[in-house]
Protein backbone atom coordinates (compact mmCIF):
# COMPACT_ATOMS: atom_id res chain seq x y z
CA UNK A 1 0.00 0.00 0.00
CA UNK A 2 2.47 2.66 0.86
CA UNK A 3 4.48 2.30 -2.42
CA UNK A 4 1.19 3.43 -4.03
CA UNK A 5 1.72 6.93 -5.82
CA UNK A 6 -1.39 9.52 -4.54
CA UNK A 7 -1.35 10.95 -8.03
CA UNK A 8 0.47 8.91 -11.36
CA UNK A 9 0.30 9.46 -15.43
CA UNK A 10 -3.11 9.03 -17.14
CA UNK A 11 -3.65 10.07 -21.35
CA UNK A 12 -7.42 11.48 -20.60
CA UNK A 13 -10.18 12.70 -23.19
CA UNK A 14 -11.79 15.81 -22.16
CA UNK A 15 -14.15 15.55 -25.19
CA UNK A 16 -14.66 13.33 -28.27
CA UNK A 17 -12.74 13.98 -31.25
CA UNK A 18 -9.29 13.23 -33.17
CA UNK A 19 -6.76 11.39 -31.87
CA UNK A 20 -5.42 15.13 -30.65
CA UNK A 21 -7.86 15.44 -28.25
CA UNK A 22 -5.82 13.28 -26.11
CA UNK A 23 -3.74 14.89 -23.31
CA UNK A 24 -1.13 13.16 -20.51
CA UNK A 25 -1.92 14.55 -17.24
CA UNK A 26 -1.02 13.17 -13.68
CA UNK A 27 -4.27 12.20 -11.81
CA UNK A 28 -5.46 10.71 -8.77
CA UNK A 29 -5.92 7.00 -8.73
CA UNK A 30 -9.32 5.40 -9.86
CA UNK A 31 -10.66 3.93 -6.06
CA UNK A 32 -11.54 0.08 -5.98
CA UNK A 33 -15.12 -1.07 -4.87
CA UNK A 34 -14.63 -4.40 -2.95
CA UNK A 35 -14.91 -6.59 -5.65
CA UNK A 36 -12.03 -4.66 -7.44
CA UNK A 37 -8.56 -4.93 -8.03
CA UNK A 38 -6.24 -2.13 -8.33
CA UNK A 39 -3.46 -2.60 -10.98
CA UNK A 40 0.60 -1.17 -11.84
CA UNK A 41 -0.44 -0.95 -15.48
CA UNK A 42 2.72 -2.47 -17.41
CA UNK A 43 0.80 -2.13 -20.91
CA UNK A 44 -2.45 -1.63 -22.35
CA UNK A 45 -2.90 -2.51 -26.66
CA UNK A 46 -5.29 -0.44 -28.77
CA UNK A 47 -8.54 -2.02 -30.08
CA UNK A 48 -10.90 -0.41 -32.38
CA UNK A 49 -13.39 0.07 -29.81
CA UNK A 50 -10.79 2.54 -28.39
CA UNK A 51 -10.97 5.16 -31.12
CA UNK A 52 -14.76 4.35 -31.90
CA UNK A 53 -15.31 5.82 -28.01
CA UNK A 54 -12.96 8.32 -28.60
CA UNK A 55 -14.53 9.74 -31.27
CA UNK A 56 -17.99 9.74 -29.33
CA UNK A 57 -19.43 6.88 -31.12
CA UNK A 58 -21.35 5.34 -27.88
CA UNK A 59 -21.87 8.58 -26.29
CA UNK A 60 -25.80 8.09 -26.64
CA UNK A 61 -25.11 4.81 -24.40
CA UNK A 62 -22.20 5.82 -22.46
CA UNK A 63 -22.76 9.49 -21.91
CA UNK A 64 -19.68 12.04 -21.87
CA UNK A 65 -18.51 11.44 -18.58
CA UNK A 66 -15.40 13.68 -18.96
CA UNK A 67 -12.38 13.26 -18.38
CA UNK A 68 -12.37 9.81 -19.19
CA UNK A 69 -9.54 7.38 -19.39
CA UNK A 70 -10.13 4.90 -22.64
CA UNK A 71 -8.52 1.50 -22.99
CA UNK A 72 -9.91 -2.11 -22.25
CA UNK A 73 -6.51 -4.17 -22.22
CA UNK A 74 -4.31 -4.38 -19.83
CA UNK A 75 -1.38 -6.48 -18.06
CA UNK A 76 0.59 -5.28 -15.16
CA UNK A 77 0.99 -6.21 -11.25
CA UNK A 78 -1.89 -6.13 -8.75
CA UNK A 79 -0.98 -3.43 -5.98
CA UNK A 80 -4.38 -3.12 -4.24
CA UNK A 81 -7.24 -5.73 -3.70
CA UNK A 82 -10.88 -5.26 -2.53
CA UNK A 83 -12.05 -7.11 0.68
CA UNK A 84 -14.09 -9.76 -1.65
CA UNK A 85 -11.25 -10.79 -3.61
CA UNK A 86 -10.27 -14.38 -3.16
CA UNK A 87 -8.11 -15.03 -6.67
CA UNK A 88 -5.59 -12.71 -6.52
CA UNK A 89 -3.13 -10.64 -3.75
CA UNK A 90 -0.55 -7.76 -4.11
CA UNK A 91 2.63 -8.43 -6.24
CA UNK A 92 0.82 -11.51 -8.93
CA UNK A 93 1.35 -10.47 -12.34
CA UNK A 94 -2.17 -10.11 -14.13
CA UNK A 95 -3.65 -9.84 -17.42
CA UNK A 96 -7.38 -8.74 -18.81
CA UNK A 97 -9.64 -6.88 -20.17
CA UNK A 98 -11.59 -3.82 -18.04
CA UNK A 99 -14.90 -3.77 -17.26
CA UNK A 100 -15.33 -0.06 -16.56
CA UNK A 101 -17.43 2.19 -18.71
CA UNK A 102 -15.13 3.62 -21.56
CA UNK A 103 -12.45 1.30 -19.82
CA UNK A 104 -9.97 3.30 -18.24
CA UNK A 105 -6.46 1.37 -19.18
CA UNK A 106 -5.13 3.84 -20.60
CA UNK A 107 -2.74 5.15 -17.34
CA UNK A 108 -0.22 3.63 -14.91
CA UNK A 109 -2.90 2.75 -12.51
CA UNK A 110 -6.13 1.25 -13.71
CA UNK A 111 -9.17 -0.96 -11.93
CA UNK A 112 -11.44 -3.93 -12.76
CA UNK A 113 -13.53 -6.68 -11.19
CA UNK A 114 -12.01 -9.86 -10.74
CA UNK A 115 -13.43 -11.99 -13.25
CA UNK A 116 -11.86 -9.75 -16.22
CA UNK A 117 -8.34 -11.20 -15.24
CA UNK A 118 -5.83 -13.98 -15.29
CA UNK A 119 -2.97 -14.24 -13.84
CA UNK A 120 0.47 -13.96 -15.70
CA UNK A 121 2.60 -16.79 -16.57
CA UNK A 122 5.90 -16.20 -16.18
CA UNK A 123 6.64 -17.50 -19.72
CA UNK A 124 4.70 -14.74 -20.90
CA UNK A 125 6.17 -11.51 -21.60
CA UNK A 126 4.52 -8.85 -19.49
CA UNK A 127 4.43 -5.83 -22.32
CA UNK A 128 3.54 -7.87 -25.20
CA UNK A 129 0.47 -9.90 -22.86
CA UNK A 130 -1.29 -6.71 -23.07
CA UNK A 131 -1.74 -7.39 -27.10
CA UNK A 132 -4.02 -10.92 -26.00
CA UNK A 133 -6.98 -10.40 -24.23
CA UNK A 134 -9.71 -9.07 -26.22
CA UNK A 135 -8.68 -9.95 -29.67
CA UNK A 136 -8.43 -14.05 -28.55
CA UNK A 137 -11.56 -13.92 -26.17
CA UNK A 138 -13.75 -12.22 -29.23
CA UNK A 139 -12.17 -14.84 -31.70
CA UNK A 140 -12.88 -17.96 -29.60
CA UNK A 141 -16.07 -17.01 -28.47
CA UNK A 142 -17.70 -15.97 -31.62
CA UNK A 143 -15.66 -19.41 -33.41
CA UNK A 144 -16.59 -21.89 -30.84
CA UNK A 145 -20.23 -19.87 -29.34
CA UNK A 146 -21.47 -18.55 -31.77
CA UNK A 147 -20.22 -20.47 -34.99
CA UNK A 148 -19.86 -23.51 -33.24
CA UNK A 149 -17.29 -24.10 -35.88
CA UNK A 150 -16.64 -28.05 -36.97
CA UNK A 151 -13.52 -29.61 -38.25
CA UNK A 152 -13.88 -29.73 -42.22
CA UNK A 153 -16.06 -26.46 -42.31
CA UNK A 154 -14.97 -23.74 -44.41
CA UNK A 155 -14.42 -20.32 -42.94
CA UNK A 156 -13.45 -17.24 -44.95
CA UNK A 157 -11.91 -14.68 -42.87
CA UNK A 158 -12.18 -11.13 -43.79
CA UNK A 159 -10.07 -9.10 -42.32
CA UNK A 160 -7.11 -11.83 -41.75
CA UNK A 161 -4.07 -9.53 -41.03
CA UNK A 162 -5.89 -7.22 -38.05
CA UNK A 163 -5.87 -8.03 -34.49
CA UNK A 164 -9.21 -10.32 -34.25
CA UNK A 165 -8.70 -11.56 -37.46
CA UNK A 166 -4.94 -12.91 -37.00
CA UNK A 167 -5.95 -14.87 -34.07
CA UNK A 168 -9.72 -16.59 -35.58
CA UNK A 169 -7.36 -17.62 -38.44
CA UNK A 170 -5.10 -19.84 -35.90
CA UNK A 171 -8.30 -20.88 -33.81
CA UNK A 172 -10.14 -21.84 -36.99
CA UNK A 173 -6.84 -24.21 -37.58
CA UNK A 174 -7.10 -25.58 -33.93
CA UNK A 175 -10.79 -26.29 -34.35
CA UNK A 176 -9.35 -28.33 -37.81
CA UNK A 177 -11.39 -26.18 -40.18
CA UNK A 178 -10.53 -24.90 -44.08
CA UNK A 179 -9.28 -21.04 -43.33
CA UNK A 180 -9.79 -18.53 -46.27
CA UNK A 181 -7.90 -15.87 -45.52
CA UNK A 182 -8.83 -12.51 -46.95
CA UNK A 183 -6.22 -9.27 -46.49
CA UNK A 184 -4.65 -7.09 -49.00
CA UNK A 185 -1.41 -7.61 -50.99
CA UNK A 186 0.40 -5.78 -48.24
CA UNK A 187 -0.30 -8.20 -45.58
CA UNK A 188 0.06 -10.81 -47.94
CA UNK A 189 3.47 -12.72 -46.64
CA UNK A 190 2.09 -12.11 -43.07
CA UNK A 191 -1.21 -13.86 -43.59
CA UNK A 192 0.54 -16.42 -45.43
CA UNK A 193 3.12 -17.13 -42.91
CA UNK A 194 -0.52 -18.93 -40.89
CA UNK A 195 -0.79 -21.03 -43.73
CA UNK A 196 -4.07 -20.23 -44.46
CA UNK A 197 -5.69 -23.40 -46.93
CA UNK A 198 -6.41 -20.38 -49.19
CA UNK A 199 -5.63 -16.36 -49.61
CA UNK A 200 -7.84 -13.94 -50.91
CA UNK A 201 -6.17 -10.65 -52.24
CA UNK A 202 -9.23 -8.27 -51.70
CA UNK A 203 -7.48 -5.28 -53.60
CA UNK A 204 -7.38 -7.85 -56.53
CA UNK A 205 -10.24 -9.95 -56.28
CA UNK A 206 -13.92 -9.15 -54.93
CA UNK A 207 -14.95 -11.86 -52.22
CA UNK A 208 -18.83 -11.22 -53.74
CA UNK A 209 -17.73 -13.32 -56.64
CA UNK A 210 -16.02 -16.27 -54.78
CA UNK A 211 -17.57 -19.76 -56.49
CA UNK A 212 -16.78 -21.51 -53.72
CA UNK A 213 -19.58 -22.40 -50.87
CA UNK A 214 -18.63 -21.73 -47.52
CA UNK A 215 -20.12 -22.82 -44.16
CA UNK A 216 -19.09 -19.05 -41.93
CA UNK A 217 -18.00 -15.50 -43.53
CA UNK A 218 -16.61 -14.11 -40.66
CA UNK A 219 -16.71 -10.22 -41.06
CA UNK A 220 -14.19 -9.19 -38.96
CA UNK A 221 -13.69 -6.10 -40.95
CA UNK A 222 -17.63 -5.56 -40.74
CA UNK A 223 -17.29 -4.11 -44.26
CA UNK A 224 -19.89 -6.65 -46.40
CA UNK A 225 -23.90 -7.30 -45.45
CA UNK A 226 -25.71 -10.93 -44.99
CA UNK A 227 -27.95 -9.74 -48.11
CA UNK A 228 -24.99 -9.27 -50.29
CA UNK A 229 -22.95 -12.54 -48.93
CA UNK A 230 -25.73 -14.99 -48.55
CA UNK A 231 -25.28 -16.69 -51.89
CA UNK A 232 -21.91 -18.18 -51.06
CA UNK A 233 -23.34 -19.33 -47.75
CA UNK A 234 -24.24 -23.09 -47.83
CA UNK A 235 -27.63 -24.15 -46.50
CA UNK A 236 -27.34 -23.16 -42.78
CA UNK A 237 -24.32 -21.53 -43.08
CA UNK A 238 -23.43 -18.50 -40.88
CA UNK A 239 -22.68 -14.70 -41.48
CA UNK A 240 -20.96 -13.69 -38.58
CA UNK A 241 -20.34 -9.53 -38.16
CA UNK A 242 -17.82 -7.93 -35.64
CA UNK A 243 -19.38 -4.50 -35.68
CA UNK A 244 -22.57 -5.46 -32.61
CA UNK A 245 -24.08 -2.05 -32.83
CA UNK A 246 -24.73 -2.47 -36.43
CA UNK A 247 -25.63 -5.84 -36.56
CA UNK A 248 -28.38 -4.98 -33.62
CA UNK A 249 -29.57 -2.45 -36.04
CA UNK A 250 -29.41 -4.14 -39.32
CA UNK A 251 -31.17 -6.87 -37.21
CA UNK A 252 -34.78 -6.50 -38.27
CA UNK A 253 -33.44 -6.61 -42.25
CA UNK A 254 -31.44 -9.43 -41.97
CA UNK A 255 -33.94 -11.54 -40.48
CA UNK A 256 -36.68 -10.70 -43.28
CA UNK A 257 -33.64 -12.22 -45.57
CA UNK A 258 -33.16 -15.25 -43.35
CA UNK A 259 -36.97 -16.32 -43.96
CA UNK A 260 -35.51 -17.14 -47.74
CA UNK A 261 -32.85 -18.54 -46.86
CA UNK A 262 -32.78 -22.21 -46.14
CA UNK A 263 -31.41 -21.97 -42.34
CA UNK A 264 -28.89 -19.36 -43.52
CA UNK A 265 -27.97 -17.06 -40.58
CA UNK A 266 -26.79 -13.69 -40.01
CA UNK A 267 -25.66 -13.84 -36.52
CA UNK A 268 -22.91 -11.27 -34.06
CA UNK A 269 -21.59 -10.99 -30.50
CA UNK A 270 -20.71 -9.08 -28.09
CA UNK A 271 -17.40 -10.21 -26.37
CA UNK A 272 -18.12 -11.83 -22.24
CA UNK A 273 -15.24 -12.05 -19.39
CA UNK A 274 -14.86 -15.62 -18.85
CA UNK A 275 -12.09 -16.33 -16.82
CA UNK A 276 -11.72 -20.07 -17.89
CA UNK A 277 -11.57 -18.86 -21.75
CA UNK A 278 -8.60 -16.80 -20.81
CA UNK A 279 -6.94 -19.60 -18.83
CA UNK A 280 -7.67 -21.85 -21.94
CA UNK A 281 -6.18 -19.40 -24.36
CA UNK A 282 -2.88 -19.22 -22.33
CA UNK A 283 -2.88 -22.73 -22.86
CA UNK A 284 -2.54 -22.56 -26.10
CA UNK A 285 0.02 -19.51 -25.86
CA UNK A 286 2.45 -21.26 -23.69
CA UNK A 287 1.63 -24.48 -26.35
CA UNK A 288 2.93 -22.69 -28.77
CA UNK A 289 -0.42 -22.78 -30.48
CA UNK A 290 -1.82 -19.31 -30.75
CA UNK A 291 0.88 -16.46 -31.31
CA UNK A 292 -0.27 -13.24 -31.25
CA UNK A 293 1.75 -10.52 -33.46
CA UNK A 294 3.21 -7.66 -32.22
CA UNK A 295 3.06 -4.52 -35.20
CA UNK A 296 4.31 -1.38 -33.16
CA UNK A 297 5.17 -0.60 -29.33
CA UNK A 298 4.43 3.12 -28.28
CA UNK A 299 5.15 5.00 -25.00
CA UNK A 300 2.17 6.50 -23.15
CA UNK A 301 3.78 9.88 -24.37
CA UNK A 302 3.05 8.62 -28.28
CA UNK A 303 -0.94 8.59 -27.82
CA UNK A 304 -1.27 10.47 -30.34
CA UNK A 305 0.60 8.63 -32.89
CA UNK A 306 -0.50 5.40 -31.76
CA UNK A 307 -4.40 6.25 -32.27
CA UNK A 308 -3.34 7.71 -35.74
CA UNK A 309 -1.83 4.30 -36.80
CA UNK A 310 -4.37 1.88 -35.14
CA UNK A 311 -7.40 3.79 -36.72
CA UNK A 312 -5.71 3.49 -40.31
CA UNK A 313 -7.03 0.19 -40.26
CA UNK A 314 -3.91 -1.58 -41.52
CA UNK A 315 -2.29 -3.08 -38.52
CA UNK A 316 -0.85 -6.55 -38.66
CA UNK A 317 -1.41 -7.89 -35.36
CA UNK A 318 -1.69 -5.79 -32.62
CA UNK A 319 -0.25 -2.09 -31.31
CA UNK A 320 1.05 -1.92 -27.65
CA UNK A 321 1.37 1.33 -25.40
CA UNK A 322 3.62 1.17 -22.70
CA UNK A 323 3.33 3.12 -19.33
CA UNK A 324 6.13 4.54 -17.77
CA UNK A 325 7.78 2.29 -14.81
N1 LIG B 1 -18.15 -7.31 -30.95
C1 LIG B 1 -17.06 -7.43 -30.21
O1 LIG B 1 -17.12 -7.91 -29.07
C2 LIG B 1 -15.74 -7.02 -30.80
C3 LIG B 1 -14.54 -7.35 -30.14
C4 LIG B 1 -13.34 -6.98 -30.74
C5 LIG B 1 -13.34 -6.28 -31.97
N2 LIG B 1 -14.53 -5.96 -32.55
C6 LIG B 1 -14.56 -5.22 -33.83
O2 LIG B 1 -13.92 -5.99 -34.83
C7 LIG B 1 -13.38 -5.13 -35.80
C8 LIG B 1 -11.96 -5.56 -36.12
O3 LIG B 1 -11.13 -5.41 -34.98
P1 LIG B 1 -9.56 -5.64 -35.12
O4 LIG B 1 -8.97 -5.48 -33.76
O5 LIG B 1 -9.27 -6.87 -35.85
O6 LIG B 1 -9.16 -4.37 -36.04
P2 LIG B 1 -7.79 -4.05 -36.77
O7 LIG B 1 -6.67 -4.72 -36.10
O8 LIG B 1 -7.72 -2.58 -36.95
O9 LIG B 1 -8.01 -4.76 -38.20
C9 LIG B 1 -7.60 -4.14 -39.30
C10 LIG B 1 -7.52 -5.19 -40.41
O10 LIG B 1 -8.61 -5.01 -41.30
C11 LIG B 1 -8.13 -5.28 -42.62
N3 LIG B 1 -8.90 -4.53 -43.61
C12 LIG B 1 -9.03 -3.20 -43.74
N4 LIG B 1 -9.82 -2.91 -44.79
C13 LIG B 1 -10.20 -4.11 -45.32
C14 LIG B 1 -11.03 -4.50 -46.41
N5 LIG B 1 -11.62 -3.60 -47.19
N6 LIG B 1 -11.19 -5.82 -46.64
C15 LIG B 1 -10.61 -6.76 -45.87
N7 LIG B 1 -9.79 -6.45 -44.83
C16 LIG B 1 -9.60 -5.14 -44.58
C17 LIG B 1 -6.71 -4.81 -42.63
O11 LIG B 1 -5.99 -5.60 -43.56
P3 LIG B 1 -5.08 -4.88 -44.66
O12 LIG B 1 -4.09 -4.04 -43.90
O13 LIG B 1 -4.46 -6.00 -45.38
O14 LIG B 1 -6.02 -4.03 -45.47
C18 LIG B 1 -6.24 -5.00 -41.18
O15 LIG B 1 -5.45 -6.13 -41.04
C19 LIG B 1 -13.52 -3.71 -35.27
O16 LIG B 1 -14.63 -3.09 -35.87
C20 LIG B 1 -13.78 -3.93 -33.80
O17 LIG B 1 -14.49 -2.88 -33.19
C21 LIG B 1 -15.72 -6.31 -32.00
Amino acid sequence: MSNIPEKAQFAIINKFGGPEVFEINERTLPEIKPNQILIKVTATSINPIDWKQRKGNHKLILGSPFPITLGYDVSGIVVKTGEQITLFKTGDKVVGVLDNKYGGAYGQFAVGTENCFTHLPLELDETDAAAFPMVTLTALQALRDVVNLQPRQTIIVNGASGGVGHIALQIAQLMNANVIAVASSKSESFVRSFEPNEFIDYTKQSILNTNQQVDVFFDVVGNYSFPKTKHFLKNGGIYLNLNYIDSLLKSPLNKLHQIFTKGKKAKTLLMKHVPEDLELIKTWMLEGKLNVHIDQIFELNQIIAAHQYAEKGHSKGKNIIKMPA
